[in-house]
């Protein structure tokens, strides 16, 4: 299976995933891709000996269309089976999510559908919640919302604040989104719960 990552940042989801495609997994990254040139993950990627490429969002401004456009270019030259967003920080399109309906997987930290979009730590702090974690699921037209593949939960502790909780969620990414990409690519839907 050829496993293409969409990334915008560090790409620590990225380089997890790509880590855990060894020996008998039948999976291997093929791409990682990024609409941020300046995106550390690239580096990461190229130095593990993927194939990188970039397509900018911003010289297409709110022409998501066109931006769209450019993403698929490197995307479908890469033939990939699967497509895991890794930290990607673009909405897509109907149009580009139905393009991989079933085989398009996104990582989100918070216990879905709790918070979807953005400042989901500060949120779930916010509203005194004393569980947080992260979910993966199969990407939709809406925005956080397709079908859960999977789930990890952390505590909320005393004094935390955004980043240290963020910080006990990321290493729980870590975690879930390869174990939720192994069990998908045999097929099996059974949503992960760590
Ligand atoms: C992570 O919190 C992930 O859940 C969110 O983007 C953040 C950074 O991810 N989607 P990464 O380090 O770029 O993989």
């Amino acid at each position: 299976k050829r496993v293409a990552l969409l990334i915008s940042g560090g790409g620590s989801n990225m380089v997890a995933l790509a880590q855990s495609m060894t020996g008998d997994h039948p999976a291997r990254p093929v791409l990682v891709l990024s609409n941020d040139p300046a995106a550390k993950g690239l580096a990461r990627a190229a130095e593990m000996g993927i194939p990188t490429a970039v397509a900018e969002h911003r010289p297409f401004k709110g022409d998501r269309a066109a931006f769209e456009a450019a993403l698929l270019e490197p995307l479908l030259a890469a033939e990939p089976d699967v497509i895991c967003l890794a930290g990607f920080m673009r909405i897509l399109t109907p149009d580009f999510t139905g393009r991989f309906a079933g085989r398009m997987l996104n990582i989100h930290p918070s216990l879905l559908p709790k918070y979807p979009g953005l400042h989901t730590h500060q949120r779930a702090l916010d509203a005194g919640d004393t569980e947080a974690g992260c979910s993966v699921h199969e990407v939709i037209a809406d925005l956080d919302a397709g079908p859960l593949l999977g789930q990890a939960r952390v505590p909320v502790l005393p004094g935390d604040d955004a980043d240290s909780l963020a910080a006990r969620v990321l290493v729980q990414e870590h975690r879930l989104y390869p174990a939720v990409l192994r069990r998908f690519v045999t097929g099996d839907r059974t949503p992960v719960i760590l």
